[in-house]
């Protein structure tokens, strides 16, 4: 019987970051389960991080925690391509060829270009200009299918298609073009200090969000601090946002329904319910942190999973490589 090719997919995550809740319940626990129907690559992400300034110590240390991270949260080194980006040469070249084939004005209208320049202005340089092409070239490289992206990454993904489509019109099919792919129901997690705004990194706020790695106490008492209302019923409401924020959280860590959460909390107050919240949220996180403080101790370990990984990506990404080259008229050895 012949082996049906499972579909490829490819997403790539920036080093600078530990990712917060919001990004574990709405993308990365989804990345884990993507690994049982697709053929996966993950990367980290570490060249497109420099497009602003990192201190070289902590990106090299960042690198090697989102890696265990990954690895920590699932993501199975042995089944999917888990690799840092710098380590397959691949994606700078085919990046600067892509680049003779995007077009200046359409990279001026990303707008996280845009936002981005204006947050650094004393630093507007051309790799910040230019980061769409090395997404698409992360991308293309592997012939993915679909790419699992949040919303703010949609605009770049469109500009990988159009490349795309726009080289396989020059020169004949050579590059799969990609599909968003889209999260089914997934849980929009807000910040816990104003539950109108989304959980973000970088929050003023040190309680408005839980990062994966925080410790239990950390925890229960960013969970104890978060905004809720003045009244005293758990269910979902006008003016309840913070409320149903934590009743999500919940229901995503626990599986349960709203409707079942409601009935669990009848008659107890908010208080009672941030604890049970706070306590839900760390035993989910728990063994996970467990993993990632073997892994991230186990320097061979993780060195060799980056040799391999770095190995598996080179091999699955030459042939696209070669093929573009050739297609473009440079002599290939
Ligand atoms: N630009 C993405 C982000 O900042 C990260 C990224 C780089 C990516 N290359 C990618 C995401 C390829 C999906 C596919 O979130």
């Amino acid at each position: 019987m012949e082996e049906i090719k499972k579909k490829r997919i490819f997403s790539g995550i920036q080093p600078t970051n530990v990712p917060h809740l919001g990004n574990y319940l709405g993308a990365l626990q989804n990345w884990v389960k993507l690994q049982d129907e697709y053929d996966c690559a993950y990367s980290i992400v570490d060249l497109h991080s420099i497009t602003v300034r990192q201190d070289p110590a902590r990106l090299r240390r960042q690198t090697a925690e989102s890696y265990a991270l990954l690895i920590a949260m699932g993501i199975d080194p042995e089944k999917s391509i888990v690799f840092v980006q710098g380590h397959n040469p691949a994606h700078a070249q085919l990046s600067w060829i892509l680049s003779c084939y995007t077009q200046f004005g359409e990279l001026s209208r990303m707008t996280q270009f845009k936002d981005k320049s204006q947050k650094h202005p004393e630093n507007i340089n051309a790799g910040l200009f230019t980061y769409p092409v090395l997404m698409a070239a992360d991308i293309l490289l592997y012939q993915a299918d679909c790419v699992p992206v949040g919303i703010d990454q949609k605009q770049h993904l469109e500009l990988t298609r159009n490349i795309a489509d726009r080289f396989n019109n020059l020169y004949g099919e050579t590059f799969t073009v990609p599909e968003p792919y889209i999260v089914k129901s997934v849980a929009k997690i807000a910040s816990l200090a104003d539950p109108t705004k989304k959980m973000s990194k970088s929050d003023d706020n040190p309680n408005a969000t839980i990062f994966v790695l925080d410790d239990r106490d950390t925890i229960m008492r960013k969970f104890k601090r978060a905004v809720t209302d003045s009244g005293c019923e758990v269910r979902r409401g006008e003016g309840k946002e913070g409320v149903e924020n934590l009743m999500s959280i919940y229901a995503a860590v626990t599986e349960r329904s709203f409707e079942d959460i409601e009935r669990e909390f009848e008659g107890k107050g908010y208080g009672d319910f941030k604890t049970a919240v706070g306590e839900a949220v760390a035993d989910s996180l728990a063994p996970m942190q467990e993993r990632y403080k073997q892994i991230i101790a186990d320097k061979s370990y993780l060195e060799k999973c980056m040799k391999e990984g770095a190995e598996k990506a080179y091999k699955a990404s030459r042939k696209t490589l070669q093929k573009v080259s050739k297609k473009v008229g440079f002599i290939v050895l």
